[in-house]
C-alpha cells in the first residue's frame, strides 16, 4: 500500500479573528479547528500528517506536541503553493498527497477518502462546490467537454470567469510524484503576487492527467472560518449534528438547538435532556437518566436511573444508579456517589465517596470525606478539611446521623450508627452508636426584661 501524506495548511494569521490566538486553534465544539482536521485525517490508513505552521507556530506546536504529526515551518506566507512546498521534503516520493486546511474544520473523512481513492488511480481528485455567492473563491474552469482545465482566483478572473458558480474548496489529492514535479514550476506572477497551489490544475490538464471533481455532502463540510461569525455559524451546525446523533441513540432532547456537546458523550436508552445543558470532555450516561435544564456536566459518569436536577454542575464525578442530584448541586472532581445517594440543593462535594442511599440534602460542603451507606448529613453540615496548610479526611460510618449545622473538623471519625447533635463542632472521634453534642446548653430565664432605650 502506498504512503498517504496529508498536508494541512495552517500558517495563515487569520487577522479577521482579531485574536492573539492563531486562528486554527480557535474551537468548534470545544476542540481546536486544526484538531478536528487532524482527527478526521488520521482515520485514513497508512497516513502521515504534516502541518504547515507559520503565524503562532510555537503555540500550535505546543498544543499538538503529544501527537504524531510532523511540522513544516512556513516563515513567510507567500501563498498556498509555497505553503505546500515547505512540507514536500518530508513527503514520500511515490505515494499520494492530500491537501487540507486547518481553518476548514469539518471535512468528513469519507470525503477525504474518496479524493485519495482518485489519486491512488493516478488521477487528480479535486473537491469543488457550487455556491450561490462565489465571491472570493477560485473558480473552476471547465472545457466544452466539461473537463476541469484550470482554477482562476477571484482576483485574476475575467468577467466571464467571475460568473462561474462552481468554486475550489482548496481540498485536493494527487500522486506525490506529480506534485513534486509541479510545485517547483509555480510562479508568483498573478494579481496577488503569491504562489498559487491552484496553478497545478492547469499543469495537470496540460499533461492530460484526468481531473475528477467531486462534491461534499454539505456546504458546511468545506466551509472555512475567517471570522467569529463564521465560527459561530459552523459551531451551531456542528452542535445540531451532535444533537441528532444523540437522538438517534435514544435520547430525548427538549430542544436540539439548545444543547452543547464539547467532547465525547456515550448514552444509554431513554435518556432525557432538557434545555441549555452542556456536556464536556468524556461523559457517560446510563439508561433512563434525566438531566434537567442548565446543567454542566464535564468528564463524568452518570449511572442508570439517576436524576440530575436543574442548574447542577458535575466535574470528574462518578454518580451511581438511581441517584438524585440537585437542583443547584456542585459535584467537584473526585466525587463518587454509590447507588441511590442524594445530593441536594446548594451542596458542594469534592474528593468524597458517598455510600449507598446516603443523603446530603441541603446547604453543605463535604470534601475529603468517606461517607458510609445510609448516612444522613443534615442541612448546613461542613467538613472542615483545611487547616490553612493541610487537607485532612473526615470519615463517617454507615448509618450515622449528622445533625444540621455541624462542623466536622478533620481529621476526624464518626463511627457507624453514631449521632451528632445539631450545631455541634466535632473535633474528636465519635464512637459507634455514640451521641456527640458540643453546643452550649440552653438556659431559659422567666420573665426576661429586655433592655429599654435611655431617654
Ligand atoms: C484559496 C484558493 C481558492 C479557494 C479558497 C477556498 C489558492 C491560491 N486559492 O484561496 O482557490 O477557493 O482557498 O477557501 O490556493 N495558507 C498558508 N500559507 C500561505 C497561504 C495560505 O498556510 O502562504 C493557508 C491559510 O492559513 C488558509 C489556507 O491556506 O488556511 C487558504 O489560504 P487563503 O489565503 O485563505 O486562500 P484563499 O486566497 O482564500
Ligand atoms: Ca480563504
Amino acid at each position: 500500500m502506498n504512503m498517504l501524506d496529508i498536508v494541512i495548511l495552517a500558517a495563515g494569521q487569520g487577522s479577521r479573528m482579531k485574536s492573539s490566538l492563531p486562528k486554527v486553534l480557535h474551537t468548534i465544539g470545544g476542540k481546536p479547528m486544526l484538531q478536528h482536521v487532524i482527527d478526521n485525517a488520521q482515520t485514513l490508513s497508512n497516513s502521515q500528517v504534516h502541518v504547515v505552521i507559520g503565524h503562532g507556530a510555537e503555540k500550535v506546536k505546543t498544543i499538538l506536541s503529544e501527537q504524531s504529526v510532523e511540522f513544516a515551518l512556513q516563515a513567510e506566507q507567500l501563498g498556498t503553493g509555497h505553503a505546500v512546498a515547505q512540507a514536500m521534503p518530508c513527503v514520500s516520493d511515490n505515494g499520494v498527497v492530500l491537501v487540507l486546511y486547518g481553518d476548514v474544520p469539518l471535512t468528513r473523512s469519507d470525503t477525504m477518502a474518496e479524493l485519495v481513492k482518485i489519486a491512488e488511480r493516478g488521477e487528480f481528485g479535486l473537491l469543488t462546490v457550487n455556491l450561490a455567492d462565489p465571491t472570493g473563491y477560485g473558480r473552476i474552469v471547465r472545457s466544452d467537454t466539461a473537463d476541469v482545465v484550470a482554477i482562476v482566483e477571484h482576483k485574476d478572473a475575467s468577467e466571464a470567469e467571475l460568473a462561474i458558480t462552481e468554486v475550489n474548496t482548496g481540498i485536493l489529492a494527487l500522486p506525490s510524484a506529480l506534485l513534486k514535479e509541479w510545485i517547483p514550476q509555480l510562479s508568483s506572477n498573478n494579481a496577488q503576487g503569491e504562489y498559487y497551489l491552484t496553478d497545478i490544475i492547469a499543469m495537470a490538464a496540460e499533461q492530460n492527467v484526468r481531473i475528477q471533481a467531486i462534491h461534499p455532502g454539505t456546504e458546511q463540510e468545506v466551509q472555512g472560518v475567517n471570522n467569529r461569525m463564521q465560527q459561530a455559524e459552523l459551531e451551531r451546525w456542528y452542535q445540531l449534528g451532535q444533537a441528532e446523533t444523540l437522538m438517534l441513540e435514544g435520547v430525548s432532547l427538549t430542544d436540539p438547538a439548545r444543547i452543547d456537546i464539547r467532547g465525547e458523550v456515550s448514552v444509554g436508552h431513554d435518556v432525557s435532556i432538557d434545555i441549555n445543558v452542556i456536556l464536556e470532555g468524556k461523559v457517560s450516561i446510563g439508561d433512563n437518566v434525566t438531566i434537567e435544564a442548565n446543567c454542566i456536566i464535564k468528564d463524568s459518569t452518570i449511572g442508570s436511573g439517576s436524576h440530575i436536577k436543574a442548574n447542577s454542575m458535575l466535574e470528574k464525578a462518578v454518580v451511581g444508579e438511581n441517584c438524585d442530584i440537585g437542583p443547584f448541586a456542585r459535584l467537584r472532581p473526585g466525587s463518587h456517589l454509590a447507588n441511590k445517594a442524594k445530593v441536594g440543593n446548594f451542596v458542594e462535594t469534592k474528593k468524597v465517596t458517598i455510600g449507598e442511599g446516603s443523603k446530603v440534602n441541603h446547604l453543605s460542603y463535604i470534601g475529603d470525606a468517606e461517607v458510609g451507606a445510609g448516612v444522613n448529613v443534615g442541612a448546613g453540615t461542613i467538613t472542615c478539611n483545611y487547616d490553612g496548610v493541610n487537607k485532612s479526611v473526615t470519615e463517617i460510618g454507615d448509618g450515622a446521623f449528622i445533625g444540621s449545622n455541624s462542623a466536622l473538623v478533620a481529621p476526624v471519625k464518626i463511627g457507624a450508627g453514631a449521632t451528632v447533635g445539631a450545631g455541634s463542632t466535632i473535633t474528636k472521634e465519635v464512637d459507634t452508636e455514640q451521641l456527640a453534642v458540643t453546643r452550649a446548653k440552653q438556659i431559659n430565664l422567666n420573665n426576661w426584661q429586655r433592655p429599654v432605650k435611655k431617654s
